[in-house]
C-alpha cells in the first residue's frame, strides 16, 4: 500500500525553508573539505551550523542508531558513511549528504567534493553523477512517468560506461524524512504518474566499476563499492509543481534553473 501525499501551500513554504537551510550546510562546509582535514572534524561544524545559524537539527542524528549528524563517503564508500577520525587526502572524492529537519519538514541533499586534484577518471565519473541527476530532474513534471527518471540516468550512465547503484532509491519527502514513492535510478517499470504537489529527492549513486555494493558487517551502515573501485552521488530534494518542478535545495555554486516549467 503506497501512501503518497501531496503538499498543502502551508507544507510547501516549509518545505522551501528547510530545503534552503540543507542546501546552505553544503555551501558553508565547502571551504573546510581540504587535505588533513578528519571527516569527524566536518561533520562538528556542520552539526554546529545547523543548530546555530539555522535554528535546526539533524535528521541523521539517531536515525535508526546512526551516530552522526550527515554522512560523509569517500572514494570506495558509495553512500552512510560515518564521519571519524580519517584524515582526506589530495585526491579524494567525497560525498557529504545533509538532511535537516526544521518546523517539522525535511530537507535532503548530497554533492561531491574534490580534495585538491584528483584523476580524470574521477572527475568524469563526479561530473556523471551530476549530469545524471540533472537530466533526472529535467524529466519532471506533472503528467510524467515516475520512470522517466531511472530511464534518464540509465542514458547518461550507460553513455560513460559508468554503472548505476541498484539497492538504494530516491524516496518522498515532507514531514517524514522517507515516505513514497521509492525513486529507481535505473531503467525500471515502475510506471507512476507524477502529480503537482508531490515533493521526493532524486539521488542517483554512480559507480566506476560494478553497481554491487556491500554494507559493513562491523558498523552496519558503511556501504562500499563491491570492487572498491570509486563511487559518486548528487542529490537534490524536489517539489511538482503546477507545470514543472522546482528545486528546493538548489545551492549557489550550481549552474542549474531553480524553476523548470514545462
Ligand atoms: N540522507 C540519506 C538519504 O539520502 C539518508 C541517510 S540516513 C543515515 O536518504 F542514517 F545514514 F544518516
Ligand atoms: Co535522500
Ligand atoms: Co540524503
Amino acid at each position: 500500500i503506497m501512501d503518497i501525499t501531496l503538499k498543502s501551500p502551508s507544507e510547501i513554504e516549509k518545505l522551501r525553508i528547510v530545503g534552503a537551510a540543507t542546501a546552505r550546510v553544503l555551501e558553508m562546509i565547502e571551504p573546510y573539505v581540504v587535505p588533513g582535514v578528519t571527516t569527524e572534524e566536518l561533520d562538528n561544524i556542520m552539526n554546529e551550523y545547523i543548530q546555530t545559524k539555522e535554528n535546526a537539527v539533524s535528521a541523521d542524528l539517531g536515525y535508526q542508531g546512526y551516530p552522526k549528524a550527515t554522512c560523509i563517503s569517500v572514494n570506495e564508500v558509495v553512500c552512510h558513511g560515518i564521519p571519524g577520525p580519517h584524515k582526506l587526502r589530495e585526491g579524494d572524492i567525497v560525498n557529504i549528504d545533509v538532511t535537516v529537519l526544521k518546523d517539522k519538514y525535511y530537507g535532503d541533499c548530497s554533492r561531491m567534493y574534490i580534495v585538491g586534484r584528483t584523476s580524470p577518471r574521477n572527475e568524469q565519473l563526479c561530473k556523471c553523477a551530476q549530469e545524471a541527476m540533472y537530466a533526472a530532474i529535467r524529466t519532471v513534471r506533472p503528467g510524467s512517468n515516475l520512470a522517466d527518471i531511472g530511464a534518464a540516468i540509465q542514458k547518461i550512465a550507460d553513455k560513460a560506461g559508468f554503472s548505476i547503484v541498484r539497492d538504494y532509491c530516491g524516496h518522498g519527502i515532507g514531514s517524514g524524512f522517507h515516505e513514497d514513492p521509492q525513486v529507481l535510478h535505473y531503467k525500471n517499470n515502475y510506471n507512476l504518474i507524477i502529480q503537482e504537489g508531490m515533493c521526493f529527492t532524486i539521488e542517483p549513486m554512480i559507480n566506476a566499476g560494478t553497481y554491487k555494493v556491500k554494507v559493513n558487517r562491523k558498523d552496519g551502515w558503511t556501504v562500499t563499492t563491491a570492487d572498491k573501485q570509486p563511487s559518486a552521488q548528487y542529490e537534490h530534494t524536489l517539489l511538482v509543481t503546477k507545470d514543472g518542478v522546482e528545486v528546493l535545495t538548489l545551492r549557489k555554486d550550481e549552474d542549474f534553473p531553480r524553476i523548470i516549467s514545462n
